[in-house]
């Protein structure tokens, strides 16, 4: 299946191109981005059929089926649009956009499309995910509390992101926990009924959910931590059993009966794969933490050399491709994405506030 790329700046280049460029399913047939730099380097690594700046060359191509869209959340209707007049199946990074009344149009726009649509959240197809999830199903009984810790270190992002958030007043509540709002109700099969944020609004924050089934979650947001720390942290209690996902190299399941279960998920550096506890991989993270170069930072991406983790960035992709191949449903479609950014509107409504919200999705169905 032949792919064209929309936007290909920091993001795409260093996750969706490659992971494309090793899926034998998949060929890489396009670049587009407005920067000449960014589609001169591309050409030079990938050797695309061609390069180009403007995206109709993309949507006008016969041969393309799926097109992988990595402009920021501000342009992205047009790009919808196009793909709907065009008949190419389309992935749109997250969040769906900035402006919350775009929402309900982009909705309405793909929720019965002719096409296929996925939103970029990607952590239901990383494979630690895909193991916690029917344990959890297994061992719930009762109650359980959830609590999901995301981390960062602010001062490392690339300037612009840098300045979105920290000067220009964008929240992270948008731009990344969305991601976690998303896990969330993919792991509980449900949505959120009520919302309360507490912190600092842009960046360092603490989010409480209420789901149904007396299902309780909690989300630490903070990006005033260190990057040698392990970014992410799953913890899920219910019934006597507490699992344990370790920013996706390590999960554990300490379960009622006294079983213990204990699986380890491979890391890369560079070109290289490891397969270590969370402990190992935290002192890697350390490692790479004091190793960056000054270059690195005005550049603001590490991904030649930072400990990646398997986050389920592959899988979303060669997902989307077989959904068109074999004309599946889309998991991760419109109303999924509507659903974890209108929580992170509501979230960020809450923090204003300074009072719990209660949110109701029953429009998106309509
Ligand atoms: N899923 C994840 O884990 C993850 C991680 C990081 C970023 N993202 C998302 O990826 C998206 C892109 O983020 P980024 O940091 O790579 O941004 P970026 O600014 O580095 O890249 C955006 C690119 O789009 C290009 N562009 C803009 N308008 C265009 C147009 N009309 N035609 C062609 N190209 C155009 C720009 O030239 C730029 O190169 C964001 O939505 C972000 O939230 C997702």
């Amino acid at each position: 299946m032949k792919v064209g790329f929309i936007g290909c700046g920091g993001f795409v280049s260093g996750t969706h191109i490659p992971n494309a460029a090793q899926n034998d399913k998949l060929k890489v047939r396009a670049f587009c981005d407005l920067n000449a730099e960014i589609l001169a380097a591309l050409d030079s690594v990938y050797h695309p059929d061609y390069v180009t700046g403007d995206m109709k060359d993309i949507f006008l191509d016969p041969e393309i089926e799926m097109v992988v869209c990595g402009t920021k959340p501000d342009f992205r209707i047009p790009i919808m649009e196009m793909a709907l007049k065009h008949g190419k199946h389309l992935f749109v990074e997250k969040p769906l956009c900035y402006d919350k009344d775009q929402i309900a149009p982009m909705v309405k726009m793909m929720r019965d499309a002719p096409i296929k649509f996925m939103v970029g959240f990607n952590r239901p197809y990383s494979p630690m995910m895909r193991d916690i999830k029917p344990l959890f199903k297994t061992l719930k009984k009762g109650s359980a509390t959830i609590l999901y810790r995301i981390i960062g270190e602010a001062r490392l992002w690339p300037k612009h992101h840098y300045d979105a958030i920290i000067h220009n007043g964008e929240s992270t509540i948008i731009h990344e926990v969305t991601h976690i709002f998303d896990i969330l109700n993919w792991l509980t099969d449900s949505t959120p009924r009520r919302v309360f944020a507490a912190g600092e609004g842009n960046t360092d924050n603490v989010i409480t959910l209420n789901y149904p089934d007396h299902i309780t979650a909690v989300i630490i947001a903070g990006d005033n931590s260190s990057a040698g720390f392990p970014k992410e942290w799953l913890e899920i209690n219910t019934g006597h059993s507490t699992i344990v996902g370790d920013n996706f190299v390590e999960m554990t399941a300490y379960q009622a009966d006294l079983r213990l279960i204990n699986k380890i998920y491979p890391y890369a550096i560079g070109n290289e794969t490891f397969t270590d506890d969370g402990r190992t991989f935290t002192e890697e993270c350390w490692k790479w933490r004091t190793s960056i170069t000054a270059e690195e930072k005005e550049k603001g991406y590490y991904y030649e050399r930072m400990p990646k983790v398997d986050k389920g960035h592959y899988h979303e992709l060669e997902f989307f491709r077989k959904t068109i191949a074999e004309n599946l449903p889309s998991e991760t479609d419109v109303v999924k994405g509507a659903i974890a950014q209108m929580t992170a509107e509501i979230a960020v409504d809450s923090w204003k506030n300074g009072a719990p919200m209660d949110i109701d999705f029953s429009h998106l169905y309509e």
